[in-house]
């Protein structure tokens, strides 16, 4: 499936229908895409439609949790992570699989993980190209 969204608010509606889409059958999305390509952005649609909020960047502390009336959700962020090393000191490997898990920058997984992959695309100003596998 490609999807274009002219503006985050459009972008974070996508991203509450992902979360309705895949939510029963998937418990992990992988989100690919350069800086400012819409990653947090889906996430914050993603978390609110299932009833949390306070999505930020987690680029700094790596790992954010949100509280939701059914479930917790783990938003994490692997801009930092360089080496094999650094994704197991995260402790990203205890929780991913078997909670619900977002991760910003999939492509430095150090490791194939099943999920729903979701690849952005910046096509200039306030236009994203959002991929997303499986339809
Ligand atoms: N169609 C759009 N969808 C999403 N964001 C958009 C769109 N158009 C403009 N923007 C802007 O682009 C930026 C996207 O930021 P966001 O934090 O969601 O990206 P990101 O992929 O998570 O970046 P990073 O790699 O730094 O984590 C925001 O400033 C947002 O306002
Ligand atoms: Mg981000």
């Amino acid at each position: 499936m490609v999807f274009i969204t002219d503006s985050q608010e459009e972008t974070e509606w996508l991203g509450g229908w992902l979360m309705c889409r895949f939510s029963r059958t998937h418990r992990t999305f992988l989100l690919f895409g350069d800086l400012g390509s819409g990653k947090t952005s889906l996430t914050r649609g993603m978390v609110r439609v299932a009833g949390g909020y306070g999505v930020r960047s987690p680029t700094f502390t790596l790992v954010n949790v949100y509280k939701t009336p059914i479930r917790r959700i783990f938003h994490v962020d692997l801009y930092r992570v360089e080496t094999p090393e650094d994704f197991y000191t995260l402790g990203v490997a205890d929780f991913l699989g078997r909670e619900m898990t977002i991760v910003e920058w999939a492509d430095r997984l150090p490791e194939r993980v099943e999920g729903v992959r979701v690849f952005l695309k910046n096509l200039g100003g306030n236009r994203r190209e959002i991929r997303v596998s499986p339809d």
